[in-house]
């Protein structure tokens, strides 16, 4: 029946290989995240699911284009909070993030840490405030771009310390990350997924995490809360979206292929690894994904507000 309604094109979607945008530079958070979910659905799909990269303006470039994208199941993305707070940050935006997509399912939500330089001279979070504070105007961080996960933390981090900090925006935190590993940027807020090796291998120092218990991948980092920076909490949530109008028929293909990619063994234990875990079948569904835009579109605009000189 799927076949006569849908139409031929449909009665074996998918047909050809499909696109995954990925709106941050490769080698970054995001582009791990996407890259390891691909490969799993490539094996459940029969088709090979390519990763693309679309960097610019905090995650919003790559997210216009898939907006714009033909709906016809073939073009996908993968994005994070920054789908939600880019709608408050962002005055005018190339699209509509609650009428521009249809849904497939979220993804996992990834605790970001506090790290700096190798040569960072403080020792931990509190050396870390009272350093920046004191030294405000000489102090930079890197970010994503607004919209980005690293900039939302920045920005929690600046309101929190009542400090603003000079950004120094990158295309993802991949090639930020390189430049904080070389010293040529202080500080940055990243999640686990890019930092937990280069954290174990002493190339940065980490402070703290956004997360109310330790991240078993890092057991030495301690909480926020612990360090003296309670409140400083965040879990950047990934959603894997398509362009609004693509068939029920597709949709209905890649969900249980999401739901199967984030079983796979080896999708669990590199997102142990790397301190996420994948969301459960009951998360990574339409209904689940739309609910959460929904709410953290609301939940963060109040707090962007007030956050003000902090989130430009
Ligand atoms: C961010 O929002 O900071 C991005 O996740 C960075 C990235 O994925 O490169």
């Amino acid at each position: 029946v799927t076949a006569l309604f849908a139409g031929p094109a449909f009665a074996e979607y998918p047909e050809r290989p499909i696109t995954v945008v990925v709106p941050f530079a490769a080698g970054g958070p995001t582009d791990t995240v996407t890259r390891l979910v691909a490969e799993s659905m490539s094996k459940d799909l029969g088709q090979q699911v390519v990763v693309e990269n679309a960097g610019g303006a905090g995650g919003t470039l790559g997210a216009g284009k898939v907006a714009q994208a033909t709906p016809d199941g073939y073009t996908l993305l993968l994005h994070h909070i920054g789908m939600a707070t880019s709608a408050s940050l962002y005055r005018k935006l190339a699209y509509d993030p609650l009428n521009a997509f249809d849904y497939v399912g979220l993804v996992t939500d990834v605790p970001m840490i506090l790290v700096a330089k190798p040569t960072f001279e403080p020792t931990d979070l509190k050396g870390v405030v009272d350093y920046v504070k004191a030294n405000a105007d000489k102090v930079n961080y890197a970010n994503a771009g607004i919209g980005s996960a690293s900039h939302l933390c920045g920005m929690l981090f600046m309101s929190a310390i009542k400090t603003k900090l000079t950004a120094v925006p990158y295309k993802g935190t991949g090639p930020a990350l390189t430049d904080l590993m070389g010293g040529q940027v202080d500080v940055m807020c990243d999640q686990s997924t890019n930092v937990t090796n280069q954290i174990k291998e002493k190339k940065i120092k980490a402070y703290g995490t956004t997360t109310k218990t330790r991240i078993p991948a890092l057991p030495d980092v301690p909480t926020g809360a612990e360090a003296g920076l309670p409140g400083f909490e965040v879990g950047i949530w990934h959603g894997l979206y398509a362009p609004k109008g693509t068939p029920k028929a597709a949709i209905d293909k890649l969900v249980p292929a999401l739901q199967k990619a984030l079983k796979d063994p080896v999708v669990v234990e590199r997102f142990a690894s790397l301190g996420t875990v994948p969301s459960s079948d009951a998360d990574a569904t339409p209904a689940a994904l739309e609910a959460k835009l929904k709410s953290e579109i609301a939940r963060w605009k109040p707090i962007i507000e007030a956050a003000g000189e902090y989130a430009d």
